[in-house]
């Protein structure tokens, strides 16, 4: 068996999601203010050789499944040859993509034969009209594309829906609809306070509960399917369907019990928890001259200091009034 790191609430280390550009294209209301975010310069990302690096040396201290995320990480230039790269790396035994959708559509094949292990589509709406108000952007046909050569593909995929009470209660059914059809899973998220402008943040008017009853309001008989151990969503499926719907509580409940996951943010900061500051400097500590052993003892050490419940103390940030400033798209979800 191969090594694993636990860290010192017995949780192992084995998921890491790398945002490797805090960029994009749409502007989802969720995720960032009309005018964008302070967008990094790009120095201040790290390279694909330090990204390249950064990932040999994790998956040496255990990481097997890595998620790319952005911003849209087809933004990036070349992306696709950093996916060469990383799809034969032996140790990673999952190499998956978050995007939305509007660069995917060339690429497709090519992810497809590299044995890409899973895309997220992000997809709030399936009506031209709302989907210009959520994203602000006019890109709908684009991510329909995708989502069509993603059905023709052979990669498995999964749709990302925010449910916001103002856009896209309306969506619901219909996206639900779409598993009949298609051997896909539609997974409905709780919006979070990272839209990139502090304010109050989202008043969480559609939680998990409320999400389930609604499905359940049209769909009387939806069952609860098993998920997996580390899973972020609780999975349904109307009977006869193709698909699965999943909810994800990421607001109103904790997922930290089960966490196995790390992040590297956009400018090269290693996040232990989703609501942690940084703990990390990566690219100071490599641009600094460290080395491998150096990086990986410092990656051991925040590994085995870890948060047991980061979201408790968000949410007594949140109930101070001292609401999240930074946007999704620098974290990558
Ligand atoms: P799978 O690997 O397919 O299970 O995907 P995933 O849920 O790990 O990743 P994805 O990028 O599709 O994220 C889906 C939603 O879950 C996004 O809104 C993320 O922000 C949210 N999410 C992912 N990890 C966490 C977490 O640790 N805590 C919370 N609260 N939300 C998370
Ligand atoms: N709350 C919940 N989910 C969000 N995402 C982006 N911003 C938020 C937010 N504020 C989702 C995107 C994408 C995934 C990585 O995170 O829709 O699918
Ligand atoms: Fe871009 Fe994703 Fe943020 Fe939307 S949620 S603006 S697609 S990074």
């Amino acid at each position: 068996d191969r090594s694993v790191i636990y860290d010192n609430h017995g949780r192992p280390i084995t998921y890491l999601r790398l945002s490797v550009t805090d960029r994009c294209n749409l502007r989802c209301k969720y995720c960032m203010p009309a005018s964008g975010i302070n967008f990094l310069p790009r120095k201040e990302l790290l390279s694909y050789e330090e990204l390249e690096r950064l990932i040999s040396i994790l998956t040496n201290l255990g990481i097997s499944k890595i998620r790319i995320t952005g911003g849209e990480p087809f933004v990036r230039k070349n992306l696709i040859d950093f996916f060469s790269v990383i799809s034969k790396n032996d140790k990673l035994e999952k190499v998956a993509l978050t995007t939305n959708g509007t660069l995917l559509a060339p690429y497709i094949s090519r992810l497809e034969e590299m044995g890409i292990t899973s895309i997220n589509l992000s997809l709030d709406t399936i009506d031209p009209d709302r989907f210009k108000k959520i994203t602000r952007r006019d890109q709908f046909d684009r991510v329909m594309d995708s989502f069509h050569l993603l059905n023709e593909s052979a990669i498995p995929f999964k749709i990302n829906t925010v449910v916001m009470e103002e856009h896209n209660i309306e969506d619901i059914i219909p996206l639900a609809e779409l598993t009949k059809k298609y051997p896909i899973s539609v997974r409905y998220i709780e919006e979070m306070p990272f839209n990139g402008s502090g304010g109050n943040g989202p008043a969480l008017t559609w939680t998990y509960d409320k999400i389930l009853s609604h499905l359940k309001s049209r769909y009387l008989n939806i069952k609860e399917i098993p998920a997996g151990p580390h899973s972020t969503s609780t999975n349904y499926q109307i009977p006869g369907y193709r698909g699965k719907i999943g909810i994800i509580a990421a607001f109103s409940r904790t997922f930290c019990g089960s966490c196995n996951r790390i992040r590297v943010d956009s400018k090269g900061t290693l996040k232990t928890c989703l609501y942690d500051n940084g703990v990390l400097n990566i690219k100071e500590v490599m641009r600094g001259g460290a080395t491998d052993k150096e990086i990986n003892q410092l990656f051991r050490h925040t590994f085995k200091n870890r948060a047991k419940n980061g979201f408790e103390a968000e949410r007594r940030r949140t109930q101070n009034h001292n609401p999240i400033e930074e946007s999704m798209a620098l974290i990558g979800g």
